[in-house]
């Protein structure tokens, strides 16, 4: 079967077949990939469960999908380009049939070094090479990934290994982000204080920075792979697994409590990534894709690993930041690499147009021929500059939409075949039944109508489980409407059909693209010793998308207001990560709460967004007075 559509009357014709006929559809998709043995049933689902399983009792290795079945035609071609953070250092390509060399060998790296099938490995690397190197190994023998954003604290570390139970950690001395070294063996030394399950730490060498190793536990990378050359480097053949085994973890916020730990499957998840990745893009096999985001992310696992790799197709990948040396190295790369595919989030090209023209104008982009945006809603003056001065008018701009909970894109373009709007994420892919419900759960059929967006039919990408607590997976994505999967993003779609997603209507933030529970960082400010309580909303960033404000009420101690707000932030920062700080702190004598005490988070929400016209009725407030008084102070925040 052929994964791309040939033009829009197609798209419309595979759309109703795949809905018509689901199990038929995604068969057809499975079938392009290798299978060791083939699935006895397509689907069988139940949603209250919730209990999903595609492909059952399929055998595969995403791996062998990934690597050994390109070598034989494609062995040359490069599978990863890699642009280090200094445009000084050599650029690095790897080969299918090199990716596969060190993948072997790695994956014998870790069998050496005590994994099995089944057991938790957690990755905490740099942008380099070596990470996809290490994923691809996990993949290999069947070992579950769990890849940390290194923009992640020690404690964020800590808790997502205790939780998973990891009993290796593969980390770095150091990385590189523009001008900055991280010390990551450092924090990871910080974090395993508190974590003894883990047994083994490999630490490969790139920032050439002094570290502190531990016998028995710490090993490096180089010495390991040192010792399988010697063994001879034997091969390590790819360990069947069932389709429904976990292929990997990834911790992502939510609206309550800790991230939770979005389960994916090996089956499901590797025919979704690579259909989804050939159809949005219209990936032809000399292009040359590249995927900004942080493969710490579901965008750089599905985009820059899993869903290009399993197509064979050629991924960029980039160590550093897109403005440093300055704010034009995405376009340097471009024009060094001929890059053909960029795939990159709004909040990046809102930095980069507000940096000035001057840095794009006059670098070579004429190898661009298609463009994507991912991870928050794209405001219409970002989708325009993206379209004029990258795309030049010419390059179909893809705005997808997904979630780490669905393993790849939902709704979207796909690339020169559905027309495309500013703003709108446009149409379903096919195979994918969103359906729109208002508060009450009624389903609102029809154009023109808004409301939370649900999907209602199972799609071979979709999480299985949070793990360790089904429960929790059942709670939040499951529980609010019967029978359906609750993304927690609202919607509208026009007059035309078209999908315009317009937000959480959660208490989740996206700042920078980056998912922020807003329990989670009050949790964290309050474990600063002056804090009696606070509460987060998110505030429209001109470049984030949405900026963190922080409402915080301190103990009746005099404090020196600007120190304590640096003080809140340090403590963020080792908490969950600098990634969450809060952009504005203001201090507040109490909160909006109800008689009841819960706090009215849609008041402080309509004072941080200046809409002080449509607050309401505040009469029901245990202290209706205070709305005034964060009115004033909020007044003198910006
Ligand atoms: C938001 C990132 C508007 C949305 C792949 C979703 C988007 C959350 C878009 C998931 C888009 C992602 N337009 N909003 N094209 N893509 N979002 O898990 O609110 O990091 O629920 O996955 O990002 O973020 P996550």
């Amino acid at each position: 079967m052929e994964l791309k559509v040939k033009d829009f009357d197609d798209y419309q014709k595979t759309y109703d077949d795949s809905v018509k006929n689901p199990e038929e559809f995604w068969e057809g998709i499975a079938e392009t990939f290798f299978w060791k043995k083939k699935w006895t049933n397509v689907l069988s689902w139940d949603f209250d469960k919730p209990d999903i399983k595609w492909f059952e009792n399929g055998k595969v290795n995403i791996s062998e999908n990934c690597l050994d079945r390109h070598i034989y035609n494609n062995g040359d071609k490069p599978a990863i380009i890699w642009e280090p953070n200094d445009p000084s250092e050599a650029a690095r390509i790897l080969s299918y049939k090199q990716l596969l060399e060190k993948v072997e060998q790695f994956a014998n790296v870790l069998k050496n070094n005590g994994v099995r099938k089944g057991d938790r490995v957690c990755i905490y690397l740099p942008m380099v090479p070596e990470l996809p190197i290490a994923i691809l190994a996990c993949a290999r023998i069947g070992a579950i990934h769990s890849v940390v954003f290194g923009g992640f604290s020690a404690q964020s570390i800590s808790d997502r290994i205790n939780d998973a139970q990891c009993s290796l950690v593969i980390t770095a001395d150091g990385g590189f982000r523009g001008s900055k070294v991280i010390e990551l063996k450092s924090i990871v030394d910080d974090a395993l204080v508190t974590c003894d399950s883990v047994e083994k730490v490999i630490v490969l060498t790139r920032a050439r920075i002094g570290v502190s190793m531990i016998k028995g536990r710490d090993v490096w990378w180089e010495d390991e792979i040192h010792k399988v050359e010697s063994q001879g480097n034997p091969v390590c053949p790819a360990e069947e697994m069932d389709a429904e085994d976990t292929l990997f973890i990834l911790y992502t916020s939510g609206s309550t409590g800790k991230p939770k730990g979005v389960v994916h499957t090996t089956g499901g998840y590797m025919v979704y990534t690579g259909y989804t990745f050939s159809n949005v893009f219209q990936y032809n096999p000399e292009e040359i894709f590249f995927c900004t985001a942080d493969i710490g992310w579901i965008t750089g696992h599905s985009y820059i690993v899993y869903g290009p790799l399993s197509q064979g197709a050629t991924s960029v990948m980039f160590e550093g930041v897109p403005t440093w040396p300055d704010a034009g190295r995405m376009w340097d790369i471009v024009e060094k690499h001929k890059v053909n595919i960029l795939y990159t989030a709004p909040t990046a090209i809102r930095s980069l147009m507000a940096a000035g023209d001057e840095y794009v104008d006059g670098k070579d982009l004429s190898s661009i021929t298609k463009l994507g945006s991912v991870g928050e809603p794209i405001n219409e003056e970002a989708w325009n500059w993206y379209n004029e001065k990258v795309g030049k008018g010419k390059a179909p701009i893809v705005d997808t939409w997904w979630q780490t909970e669905n393993g790849g894109i939902l709704i979207s373009p796909i690339a020169g075949v559905t027309p495309t709007k500013p703003g709108y994420a446009m149409l379903p892919l096919p195979g994918v039944q969103p359906v729109l419900v208002d508060e009450k759960g009624k389903v609102l059929e029809g154009n023109g109508v808004s409301g939370n967006l649900c999907i209602k039919f199972p799609w071979p990408g979709m999480l299985r489980t949070t793990w360790g607590d089904h429960e929790r997976c059942r709670q939040t994505y499951f529980s609010t409407y019967k029978g359906m999967y609750f993304t927690g993003d609202g919607c509208l779609r026009d007059e035309d059909g078209h999908y315009r997603i317009t937000g959480r209507v959660d208490d989740v933030l996206n700042v920078s693209g980056h998912r922020i529970g807003t329990a989670e960082l009050e949790n964290a400010i309050n474990m600063h010793s002056d804090v009696v309580e606070s509460a987060i909303v998110g505030y429209p960033h001109p470049v984030k998308g949405q900026g963190i404000y922080a409402f915080v009420i301190l103990d009746n101690v005099h404090h020196d207001e600007d120190l304590t707000r640096k003080d809140i932030n340090a403590t963020v920062s080792r908490i969950i990560g600098a990634i969450a700080k809060p952009d504005i702190i203001q201090f507040v004598p109490d909160l909006p709460k109800t008689r009841s005490g819960k706090i009215m988070r849609r008041i402080l929400r309509k004072i941080v967004e200046g809409d002080l016209g449509s607050i309401g009725d505040v009469s029901t407030l245990l202290d209706p007075s205070i709305v005034e008084e964060i009115k004033d102070g909020a007044a003198k925040m910006k």
